[in-house]
């Protein structure tokens, strides 16, 4: 381990010590998890050597796994390996040494005498169920039909409407203390990678508009690679699925460095993002086993919309519309169950494309991450090249790969960018463009007057949390074309769920 440099998990064995298991990490997550057979009483006991687990006498198991989905099966008892932790397992004890981070004698960035470490049980908060494809083909497949549900977990206990409070409010525990210091913020940072660069992308604008605060965006390998400036002054907003992520761990260390407010978005209670930030979200929306994030993506935008419920929480002038989107997110659940009834009809529309080289994908203003992440869907699962483009750069270059082969998806749904979108319809189809447009229910005389193009009607909701609704159907098509072209829709080819390395 002190020669070793980057992020990893390792195991190993050898056949010279037939009975002995050692694993030891750095940067990637590690976890131990323990089945005592007919045991009861280890709920939080101390376990730190091998005694623990001869001292009730029962046989056991241990796993050891990189996540949490892979030891649930087995036992919801963990340990969480942290960083410069080395585990012997010798005969069925097992105990856990800590190198100290101290410089040694000789320069060593990690102390050459380890000690020994005392640490609680943790239980895992998940159910097998979890892990099961249900009555569905794919894990892909059940997350998308999942996401109302999801999307109501996400919500449960924090949107507060009716009862002895009358106003409509959003209630953010884990960043109650939190608040005033990023309402006076110099700015607020989101940083991600990703879906969930995407996902922060797609909540930008309700941000700036509730919060008043700037809003920037930072993909974490590019600041990183920029060292780009980062102040006390700012609130960084680190938003990630896993809370592992390489990439945006290394980015959450500098902005640390560098003194900002360091807020974790995500789905992995205990993660390292989740520990190693000041305060934060957890998404709640349940674990998410396909490598293409779909549910996770729709709860952190949802997140991150009452993440600027709260920051904005004490303007009168703006009351009206945070309440108005407060009733716009009780209902979306219901919107989801009417926008997962195209299930047929983007299977129609992949037979249609599965055998195109390329698919374009037009979006502005809320809708702009809906494009990126629309054609990243494609790309990752059906491996077809696939590009989203901001609607306002068209002339700038893609208007070149305008004709009459190359399909297109403009989305044109009702809002304050209407008219503009109904005008690159125009400019697209008077270049013969082969269009597919996605409009709010009842435009679609008013966004493709002649016919001539394929229209895909989704249901409309507040601005802000309509690209929540739009991304289902691009979900629903890149499943359908990875199906029906014969990929591997939950493990596409070169990915991994969670990027631990950089
Ligand atoms: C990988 C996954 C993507 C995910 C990204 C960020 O590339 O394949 O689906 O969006 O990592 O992951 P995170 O866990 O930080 O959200």
């Amino acid at each position: 381990m002190r020669h070793l440099e980057g992020a990893y998990a390792l195991i190993f064995k050898s056949r010279h010590y037939p009975n002995e298991l050692i694993a030891c990490k750095r940067g990637s997550p590690l976890l131990l998890g323990v089945k005592e057979l007919n045991d009861d009483v280890c709920n939080g006991s101390a376990f730190h050597d091998a005694k623990f687990l001869s001292k009730n006498g029962n046989p056991k198991e241990l796993f050891l796994s990189s996540d949490a989905n892979a030891i649930i099966e087995h036992t919801k008892k963990v340990l969480v390996i942290e960083d410069g932790e080395v585990v012997h397992l010798k005969e069925g004890g097992v105990s856990i040494l800590k190198f100290n981070n101290d410089k040694g004698r000789n320069g060593d960035s990690l102390s050459a005498r380890p000690a020994s470490v005392q640490r609680a049980l943790s239980i895992l908060e998940m159910e097998v169920e979890q892990i099961n494809k249900g009555k569905y083909k794919h894990y892909m497949q059940k997350e998308i039909h999942e996401q109302p549900e999801s999307l109501t977990t996400t919500m449960r206990g924090r949107l507060l409407r009716g009862g002895s409070c009358k106003a409509k409010t959003v209630l953010l525990g884990g960043l109650k203390d939190h608040l005033k210091t990023i309402r006076r913020s110099r700015r607020i940072v989101f940083i991600g990678c990703g879906t969930s660069y995407n996902a922060a992308l797609a909540a930008r604008p309700i941000l700036e508009e509730l919060s008043g605060v700037p809003v920037t965006m930072e993909i974490a390998s590019d600041l990183l690679d920029r060292q780009g400036p980062i102040y006390r002054e700012d609130t960084a907003v680190f938003v990630s699925q896993s809370g592992e992520t390489a990439d945006t761990l290394l980015a959450l260390e500098y902005t640390l460095e560098n003194g900002a407010l360091c807020v974790g978005i995500t789905n992995t209670v205990g993660s390292v993002i989740a520990r190693n930030t000041h305060c934060g979200v957890h998404i709640n929306a349940g674990c998410e086993i396909g490598v293409a994030s779909t549910k996770a993506y729709t709860s952190q935008i949802v997140v991150m919309a009452m993440l600027a419920l709260a920051i904005g929480g004490d303007t009168i002038s703006k009351q009206e519309r945070r309440e108005a989107i407060i009733d716009g997110l009780f209902d979306l659940p219901n919107k989801i169950r009417e926008v997962l009834k195209l299930d047929q009809e983007m299977k129609d529309l992949a037979k249609l494309l599965i055998a195109e080289q390329s698919l374009l994908v037009f979006g502005r203003g809320y809708n702009y991450a809906t494009a990126l992440e629309g054609a990243l869907k494609v790309k990752e699962v059906a491996l077809m090249h696939s590009e989203g483009i901001l609607a306002g750069e068209m002339k700038h270059g893609p208007l070149a790969l305008v004709d009459e082969n190359l399909p297109i998806v403009v989305i044109a749904t009702h809002d304050a960018c209407f008219s503009k979108q109904q005008s690159v319809i125009q400019q697209l189809h008077a270049r013969k463009g082969r269009l597919i447009v996605m409009c709010s229910k009842g435009d679609a005389a008013s966004v493709c007057p002649g016919g001539g193009c394929r229209v895909i009607e989704v249901p409309q909701v507040e601005d802000c949390l309509q690209p929540v609704v739009n991304i289902v159907p691009f979900q629903l098509l890149a499943y359908h074309l990875t199906v029906l072209r014969g990929y591997n829709v939950d493990q596409p080819r070169n990915l991994a769920k969670s990027v631990t390395t950089q």
